[in-house]
């Protein structure tokens, strides 16, 4: 289990973390988050636990969370930022996934908007959900790393990965949780100041495994192919299509696939 003595002191000072709970078991650190926030809890409060069993993936699908010694993590945010704003938040915790791991020695990278990737499968996972409040929203971040699994079921396996099978060692969790909470803090409050992405780009795009991809946007209104050419400062995938024109993908609506694989 992840100790909460161990991170506490990695964390104190920060607003990231400035409530922890470590829990053994729960249905979803996402939804003991809310749970919370309805119960008065504030920004920075970071619920991890041992085991999910209702954890929840993207566009509804489930996120087998076994006590396999990974990360499920989620963090309660109220930031200061208008609701139409709140999509900048979405690429920052990949990055921060992506950065930590790399200083680990893993080469990772990042399939858009917010996978974390190692040798063509997936690594990490993060579902942002944002809630509405009488006087605001609040935002959370939830955040699975597969980080000491040593095997993966066969239909999984193909998919994913993790930080143990890559690097072949075990990592210690929680100073690898706090390396991305501390690398998050100092992008979230980049963005807070700039309103934008702009200044995080040249770094998201560095880890961004989609550039100069040919990709086929999974658009409800019909799948259609292109070359990956960025993000614009608004985190949103910038694609070019066959005939030229370019198009902005927005990562609520449609996703996104690599032609040639996962990626
Ligand atoms: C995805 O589909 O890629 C997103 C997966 C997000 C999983 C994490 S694990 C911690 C947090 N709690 C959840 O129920 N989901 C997220």
């Amino acid at each position: 289990m992840i100790e909460r003595e161990k991170l506490e002191p990695l964390l104190r000072g920060h607003s990231i973390g400035s409530q922890i709970v470590c829990l053994e078991e729960t249905d979803s650190t996402n939804l003991e988050i809310c749970r919370r926030r309805a119960g008065g809890a504030g920004h920075g409060l970071l619920v991890t636990a041992e085991k999910q069993n209702a954890g929840k993936g993207r566009r509804g699908r489930t996120w087998v969370s076994n006590p396999e010694g990974n990360l499920y993590f989620s963090l309660l945010l109220c930031p200061s930022l208008e609701v139409s704003d709140a999509s900048l938040l979405t690429p920052l915790m990949a990055m921060a996934v992506c950065a930590a791991v790399r200083e680990n020695g893993v080469e990772a990278g990042i399939k858009w908007p917010n996978d974390v990737v190692a040798d063509g499968r997936k690594l990490c996972g993060i579902l942002t959900e944002l809630f509405l409040e009488n006087d605001g929203f609040y935002v959370v971040i939830g955040t699975g790393i597969n980080v000491n699994q040593t095997a993966f079921l066969q239909e999984l396996g193909a998919r994913a990965t993790s930080l143990y099978e890559q690097a072949g060692h075990f990592f210690d969790r929680e100073r690898l949780l706090a390396r991305v909470l501390l690398l998050f803090e100092g992008y979230y409050e980049k963005v807070l100041k700039e309103h934008s992405l702009a200044g995080l780009r040249e770094e998201y795009e560095a880890h961004l495994l989609n550039q100069n991809a040919a990709v086929e946007v999974l658009d409800p209104k019909g799948a259609w192919k292109g070359v990956a050419l960025g993000i614009d400062d608004g985190g949103e995938l910038l694609v070019r299509r066959e005939d030229g024109r370019v198009e902005t993908v927005y990562a609520g609506e449609v996703s996104v696939r690599g032609i040639y694989g996962y990626v």
